[in-house]
Order: C-alpha cells, then sequence, then structure tokens
C-alpha cells in the first residue's frame, strides 16, 4: 500500500540509467517463516551517461534491510538514505560493489508479485517490477545484467531448486537443507528473473535444434498432474521448430524448463529458461479440459517460448515499449496457431475477441495508445490494446512489406539489436530499412489511442465502366484529448460480379490488372479509388481478413450480405457478412422490444444459417462459427446506449426461432457429429475440434426446444463423453435449462467427480456464474461459499466473479444495482489482498458511459465508494479516478 498519492509517469521524461550493473550474484535462503536473500552487485557508472558519481537509488518494497556493504566496507544508516521506496547509495568510484542482505515474507505474499508461495511451493513473479520486491536493485528494463542464483532449503519439503540459466552445481548443506547454484549467461533485465523451490515432478524430452544442439525440456508440475502435461511438451517442440522455420531463430540454452503453479495472476511468464505458468496454461487432457483450453495452452506454451527472441534476447527499453515485446509476439504466436489449426476459425475469432473486448477498452475511460505516454500503474498496462491491437499493429506490417519483407525486417531487428534494450522505434526502423520503406506515417498506430472508423461509399459509372471507392477515415476522440492525424488503412479487397466471381483489379493510372484481390493503402483523411474496366456493378467484399482494425462502415443491403455470406471467396469475409446480417436483424429486433412490439425475425438470416447448416462442403469449424450469433457483450459495445434487457430479449428470441426453424438440420448435424465422437478416441487436433464444436453448438440450440429426446440425448452426452468438451457443454445446457431435477442431479455429480481438480472446479463454477436464468447473483453468493472457492486464488476469481460480471450481463447489470455492489464490495476487499486482481475484475464498473443514465448513477456510486473506501493500492487508485474522471 502506498503512503504518499500515486505519481503519474511520462514517456517523455525517460532517461537512461547513470549506473548499470553487469554481475548479479543472489543467494536465497528459504525458511517457512521468512526468506533471506543475499544480493552482490557488481556495478559501474554508465558511460553514456557523462561524468561524475550521482546518487545511486537502488529500488526496494517490503523489504527489511538487515546490512549493506559498498566495496566490502559496511555501511552504517549515516552512508545511505532509505525510505519505503528506495535505498540510496553514494558511490565514488567508476566501478564498484554492493552486496545486500535482506529479510523478506513470501509466506504472507498474496499480491502473488515478488516471491511468493502457491501451495507449498516457492515461486516468483517479477514482471513488470516485482524484483524490487525481493531486493535492492535497479529494477528497469534498460539494466541488464548476468545473474547467478543459489537457492538453499529444506531438503525434504524442497527437493526441487530452480533458477534461470544452467544448472552449475548443487549438494547438501547442514540441518536438512540442501542448495543449488544456477548460472544465467545472458544478460537480462531483473523482471526476467525466476525462482523455484517445490516438491515438483516433472516430464522430460528433448529437442534438437537447427544447428544440431540437444536441449533438455522439462515440465515441472505437482504430483498428481504429471498426466497432464503431453500436450503442452508438444505444444513447446511445435513452437520450437516453427520459431526456426518461420523466423530462423533458434534456442539458445542447454535446458529449456516449465513450471506450472495454481496461483498466478495473469497466464504465464517468459523468464529466461524458465517460464512459470499458470496451471491453467499448461494442464491439459481429454477428460479434464475442453478444446478451447487445449488450445489456449498450446497458445500460450507458444507465446512463451517466442518471447525468449522477441522480449529477451532483444527486451524493451522502458515499459511505455511493452508492446515491442507483447504485441509482436501475440503476432507471432497467432501465426503459429494460425498454421497450426484452422487459419480462417482462428482469425474469427481473434477478431471477435478483438471487436468486442479491445474495441470496448478503446472507447472507455482507460483507452491509450498501442505506447503510452503515461501511467500510474505499470501492471495496469498489461491490455487488450498493448497485446491485442499491438498485435494488429504488426499484422498490418506484414499486410503491407508482404511475408518475405517482414521477415527481412525481423531478421534485421534482431540481429541488429540483439543483447538490448530498444523500442518501438527501432522495430520500424529496422522494418524500414530492411524494405527501403517509410512508415513514418503508419507510427500513428503507436501514439494514437482509438478505434478507426472507416466508412466507405461506391460510385458506379456504367457508361465509363469506372467503379470508385471512396474511404473517409476518422477516430473519435479519447481521455487524452489529442488530436488525431489520418493513420494508415490496408484495406484487402475483391470485387465481386453478379455470379459471385472476383474482377480483376486494375486502377485508373495502371496499364493492366493487378490481381483480383489487393491490398490498397488509404493514408488520407478522405481519398478515392477507380477502378476501370468494370463491366457490371459489383459487390466490394472490403477489409478481408480484417485487414486492419477500425470500424468499418458501407450500406449493404440484407440481400447483399446473403450474397456475400454465400459467394464471398474469403472465408472471413463469409463469417463476417454472416455477423453484420446479424446484428441488422437483431438490432431491428432490439428496436421492437423496446418499442413493446411483437417480435418478428427476418426469415433471410433463417434461409442463409438453413444453408450453411445443410452444406456438406463447408468446414465444420465455420459452420460452427457461421451459427454462433454475435455475443451480447459486442452488441453492447455497438449499441450508442446499451440496453441490456432488450439485448438479452432479442438474442434469446433470435436463437429461439432458429432453433425452431432449423431443429431438423440441427439434429442431423447434431446426430451424425455424436456419433463420430462416441466412435473416436478423443484428439486434440482441428477437425476434431471442429466436429465437436458444430456438434456442440448444435446441441445447444436444439435445447430450446426442451423436447424430452433433446433432454435425453444431453443426459447421454453428460454422462458417456470420454472428454470435457463434450460434458462441460451437457452440463452447461442443463444448467440454463428449466429441468431443475436434471440441473442439480448433473451438477452434484460434476463436482464429486472433479473436486479434486480446481482446474475444472473452475469450470463447473463458470458454467454457473455465467447463466442468465433469473436469480444469478444468488448463486453467485452461495457459490462463494462452497469449500473450493477462494478470493486468494485468481484464477477462482476470474471463474466465479469475472464471469458474472463479464459474461452474465442482465444479472450483474440488474436494474436495482445489485450486481454492482457486489462487485465493488469484491474489489475493496480484494484491493488488499491483490491489487492487480482487483483492479482487473473493476473494468466492467468503468463501462458506465454505456448504459442508461440510471444504471451510469448506480455505477458511479459504487466507483465511488471504492474511491473512498480507504487507502487504496495505485493499481485500482488508477482505474476508479481516470473512470470518475
Ligand atoms: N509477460 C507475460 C506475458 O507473456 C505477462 C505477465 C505474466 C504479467 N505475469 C504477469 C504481467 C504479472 C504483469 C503481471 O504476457
Ligand atoms: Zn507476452
Amino acid at each position: 500500500m502506498r503512503t504518499e498519492q500515486p505519481q503519474m509517469i511520462h514517456l517523455k521524461d525517460y532517461q537512461a540509467p547513470d549506473y548499470l550493473i553487469d554481475e548479479t550474484h543472489l543467494t536465497f535462503e528459504l525458511f517457512e517463516d521468512h526468506t533471506l536473500v543475499h544480493a552482490q552487485l557488481v556495478m559501474r557508472r554508465n558511460p553514456a551517461r557523462g561524468e561524475g558519481f550521482p546518487a545511486l537509488a537502488l529500488d526496494g518494497q517490503q523489504l527489511e534491510l538487515l546490512s549493506v556493504k559498498l566495496d566490502d566496507v559496511d555501511l552504517t544508516s549515516a552512508d545511505y538514505e532509505l525510505t519505503d521506496s528506495h535505498l540510496t547509495l553514494h558511490p565514488s568510484a567508476e566501478q564498484f560493489v554492493v552486496d545486500t542482505s535482506v529479510k523478506i515474507h513470501p509466506e504472507s505474499n498474496t499480491a502473488l508479485e515478488g516471491l511468493y508461495k502457491s501451495g507449498s511451493m516457492f515461486c516468483t513473479q517479477c514482471e513488470a517490477e516485482g524484483f524490487r520486491k525481493i531486493t535492492y536493485y535497479l529494477d528497469r528494463p534498460d539494466v541488464m545484467s548476468t545473474f547467478t542464483t543459489t537457492v538453499v532449503a529444506e531438503q525434504h519439503r524442497y527437493p526441487i531448486l530452480l533458477s534461470n540459466g544452467n544448472p552449475l552445481a548443487s549438494g547438501p548443506d547442514d540441518d536438512g537443507r540442501h542448495w543449488a547454484t544456477w548460472e544465467d549467461p545472458f544478460k537480462k533485465p531483473a523482471y526476467l528473473f525466476a525462482l523455484v523451490a517445490g516438491d515438483l515432478w516433472c516430464v522430460e524430452d528433448t529437442f534438437t535444434t537447427m544447428t544440431e544442439r540437444t536441449v533438455a525440456l522439462r515440465i515441472y508440475v505437482e504430483p498428481e498432474n504429471i498426466d497432464k502435461c503431453q500436450h503442452a511438451m508438444n505444444s513447446l517442440k511445435k513452437s520450437m521448430r516453427w520459431d526456426e522455420e518461420t523466423y530462423g531463430r533458434e534456442y539458445d540454452l542447454d535446458i529449456f524448463m516449465i513450471v506450472a503453479v495454481n496461483d498466478f495472476n495473469m497466464g504465464a511468464m517468459e523468464n529466461k529458461g524458465l517460464n512459470i505458468f499458470n496451471s491453467s496454461a499448461v494442464l491439459a487432457r481429454a477428460e479434464t479440459a475442453t478444446d478451447a483450453a487445449h488450445q489456449r495452452v498450446e497458445a500460450i506454451v507458444a507465446h512463451e517460448y517466442f518471447h525468449n527472441w522477441s522480449g529477451n534476447r532483444v527486451t524493451c527499453r522502458d515499459w511505455f515499449q511493452l508492446s515491442l515485446k507483447e504485441g509482436f509476439t501475440v503476432f507471432r504466436d497467432s501465426q503459429f496457431s494460425a498454421d497450426m489449426n484452422s487459419r480462417v476459425v482462428k482469425r474469427i475469432q481473434d477478431v471477435a475477441f478483438l471487436r468486442t473486448h479491445q474495441f470496448a477498452e478503446d472507447a472507455g475511460p482507460m483507452a491509450h495508445a498501442v505506447r503510452p505516454e503515461s501511467f500510474i500503474e505499470i501492471s495496469n498496462f498489461y491490455t487488450l490494446t498493448v497485446y491485442e491491437k499491438g498485435s494488429e499493429v504488426v499484422r498490418m506490417l506484414h499486410t503491407l512489406l508482404g511475408a518475405e519483407g517482414f521477415r527481412k525486417g525481423s531478421d534485421l531487428y534482431f540481429e541488429r539489436h540483439d543483447g538490448q534494450a530498444v523500442t518501438c522505434d527501432d522495430f520500424i526502423k529496422a522494418m524500414e530499412d530492411a524494405n527501403g520503406a517509410d512508415l513514418t506515417q503508419f507510427k500513428r498506430w503507436y501514439s494514437q489511442a482509438g478505434t478507426p472508423r472507416l466508412a466507405v461509399s461506391e460510385h458506379y459509372d456504367a457508361e465509363q465502366k469506372t467503379y470508385c471507392l471512396t474511404f473517409t477515415q476518422s477516430c473519435p476522440q479519447t481521455p487524452d484529448k489529442l488530436e488525431k492525424l489520418p493513420f494508415v488503412i490496408p484495406v484487402e479487397l475483391g470485387l465481386l460480379n453478379a455470379q459471385g466471381a472476383e474482377l480483376p483489379l486494375q486502377l485508373a493510372d495502371e496499364s493492366a490488372a493487378v490481381d483480383t484481390c489487393r491490398v490498397l493503402s488509404v493514408t488520407e483523411a478522405e481519398q478515392t479509388f477507380t477502378f476501370v474496366g468494370i463491366t457490371e456493378k459489383p459487390l466490394p467484399s472490403l477489409l478481408r481478413g480484417f485487414s486492419a482494425p477500425v470500424k468499418l462502415q458501407f450500406a449493404y443491403s440484407s440481400d447483399q450480405l446473403v450474397f456475400l455470406m454465400q459467394h464471398d471467396t474469403d472465408g472471413f469475409n463469409r463469417w463476417d457478412a454472416g455477423q453484420q446480417l446479424s446484428v441488422q436483424v437483431l438490432q431491428a429486433l432490439i428496436g421492437q422490444y423496446q418499442r413493446g412490439e411483437t417480435l418478428v425475425m427476418d426469415l433471410r438470416l433463417v434461409e442463409a444459417l438453413r444453408s450453411v447448416l445443410t452444406n456438406p462442403e463447408l468446414d465444420q469449424a465455420m459452420v460452427a462459427e457461421m451459427l454462433s450469433l454475435p455475443s451480447e457483450a459486442y452488441l453492447t459495445e455497438i449499441s450508442e446506449v446499451a440496453d441490456v434487457d432488450a439485448i438479452h430479449a432479442a438474442r434469446e428470441f433470435a436463437r429461439q426461432q432458429l432453433a425452431d426453424s432449423l431443429y431438423d438440420e440441427l439434429l442431423a448435424r447434431y446426430k451424425a457429429n455424436r456419433d463420430v465422437s462416441k466412435a473416436t478416441p478423443y484428439v486434440a487436433e482441428d477437425e476434431h475440434f471442429a466436429r465437436r464444436g458444430l456438434q456442440n453448438i448444435a446441441l445447444s440450440y436444439l435445447s430450446l426446444s426442451a423436447k424430452p429426446e433433446v433432454v435425453a440425448a444431453t443426459l447421454e452426452q453428460f454422462d458417456h463423453s470420454d472428454n470435457m468438451t463434450e460434458r462441460l457443454n451437457a452440463l452447461a445446457i442443463l444448467v440454463n435449462s428449466p429441468f431443475e431435477a436434471e440441473k442439480a442431479q448433473a451438477l452434484a455429480s460434476f463436482a464429486e467427480h472433479f473436486k479434486d481438480n480446481p482446474l475444472v472446479m473452475d469450470q463447473w463454477f463458470s458454467v454457473q456464474a455465467a447463466s442468465p436464468l433469473p436469480g444469478g447473483l444468488q448463486r453467485v453468493q452461495q457459490l462463494m461459499e462452497h469449500p473450493a472457492f477462494t478470493l486468494k486464488n485468481p484464477n477462482k476469481v476470474r471463474a466465479l466473479i469475472g464471469a458474472f460480471a463479464g459474461q452474465n450481463l442482465v444479472n450483474f447489470h440488474a436494474a436495482d444495482g445489485s450486481g454492482y455492489r457486489f462487485l465493488a464490495d469484491l474489489v475493496i476487499v480484494l484491493n488488499r489482498l491483490n491489487p492487480q486482481i482487483a483492479s482487473r475484475q473493476l473494468a466492467p464498473l468503468t463501462r458506465w458511459r454505456k448504459y442508461d443514465s440510471a444504471r451510469q448513477a448506480l455505477m458511479k456510486a459504487e466507483l465511488e465508494r471504492i474511491r473512498n473506501s480507504g487507502e487504496l493500492s495505485s493499481d485500482v487508485f488508477e482505474v476508479v479516478s481516470k473512470s470518475l474522471a
């Protein structure tokens, strides 16, 4: 907790460090009621920072200083200044050595930052600024050092002692204790430091690199989870090969380790050679993890592995550059997932997520640029904007430069900056230099917040055979109040004739057609492109593959969208046409509901989905995606004022209409797929994900009929599936059904069966928390009393509270404000336990501007109550104060 008002930090104030640390030697003595940390820092004056000997302010928080030496001389309190955030020394030589000893308390660290205990195991989380809770240090990413780490602990409780790099030596110590020393030869910032001590088992494998070096691979878990590591190990080996083949990047140490821990604030952390993972991002096997969980494990293992180059070998100069590593690495893991699975489906899922959640962030009080200008608490900036929009920005570079040009740029970037801490500008410069390109205007994507709008209008001249597209871009105001200049917007497009064939594309100043699908660069506020030789009025297919993170506006009629759904050669745009049609249909229903009219479904959507459902040519995963109506959260995001009840009623009505009208087709698909599932052992691969995905969405629709044969099918799937994908879907259907006896029975048997598996219990909490049936808040409050629930575990908080506030919109936004009050109460408690989690759970309340005035008042009142609740962490303080500003 802070003692003063938290301060804003600005990018423009960046200064290189006065001192550097060349070598860091650490010794940890782990005990049950405290830990001793001895640090020896071999330091020197930064030659880039002029003459003289300025004071050396080492970062340190919640440390009990036991002793400090400068060049082997004990210092007394007259020789240094000590505050609750710094230890300031006064060196007087070019080179010197600082020795400190501190006492810390990992056993009572509930913030899960720094050194802490997860169950019986010790582990660390240092990104972004957690290392300062371990020892006094220059805790900033542009100070890079080699590390030697010795861990000493009781042999019996902590047989496994790990840190970064390669193992050097180990041996027994007095009193049943033992020690191990690790050496990391690669210079790294402190945020990549890691230590683990525990009673762990490991799954082992090896990988032979492109230069024939053998790397040992180990995944460490608690003994009961040793049977759930194979999928992560397979994913790791695929990632290592893929990064060699796609980016020419080879792994550099002799060993690569992953450790799974149950208590973790985020998904995983890329510590050099010793990745620490939330167990939810490692453990997966058919019986306990869904297909979605398997795909998440594959993506996160890849993401953290890819950081070894994009993040570790080349790191960030300061935290404003966070997207340098995160945006690039998300882009890399999304390419990897697209290569391993269905490319189009991966793109659909990423775009749906971005449009729903990142667009909402970009339109809210915490909106910030991909490279923010300022922050109070850096932990609040691990955002959808930095990660997901940052990845879209890198993807646009890939689109504009082409795969080959992009690879030349990334090769130059890694070669030029290996071992350095650099900026987003350095990344762009490498892309420019490798391609002879000028990306000056493109860089606005890094500095300007907000989601651009791109309005498109058309004009066809039958006589001249010309077709003009006029693009008008604008970007809404964001809290920074900065002026928005035009972006570079790559628009991939095609023009379709009446048969759905793509026309050759020749611009007015070109001598011949170039292609039938191409990328235009829109760079001005308003810009017209004229296509020549167009003999009939075409239908444009715009922003294919979602080639830029913008809100596209083109006045398609419903019939044109139906046509695109059937004929567009771009799979992504076929799906997107279906989504746009669904939005039109749902918005009409929302209007009818608000006017108190009888709801009438537009049958064009029903018929379009019938033809999707009966098309044997279509990839089943595409069919499943096309059958999924836009979520309530997305409908909220695109509303001026979101009417929670109307959105829910309209969407449920549309689902019921689809279920009734397409019953036979859905049942045929369901039965065929369930029969294959029954006859096939679980395989975590694309075509199997596709089959189960369509099977599950079909069953969800069918269940709306409440027919006995569907209830029987659901119970059959629940009782007899060999995998969590089918079982959990059946459970969710029962939870949302009116069949109270079957529901209670299913929930009880599931909980009994899986009571010892916390990750499965998380799913059990989530399906109940997300159920829109009346009484949602009371159900969640009761579930908080369940023995498997605890506020100290972030996965539990996300599973129950996060699912309720983020997915159960009708219940969370109950008109009496009870959902808001509940969330605020929890944030006040979590603020003391775990500020990072508290601040993340707060997000739904920050969106108050989206709702009617009564709800706005209720939400603001809760934000104010949090603000006045006592001493706030900088995390919660920043979000609350910006939301109320
Ligand atoms: N760098 C991690 C990633 O790969 C993010 C992360 C993990 C993190 N744990 C954290 C960020 C704790 C802040 C706090 O995305
Ligand atoms: Zn990352």
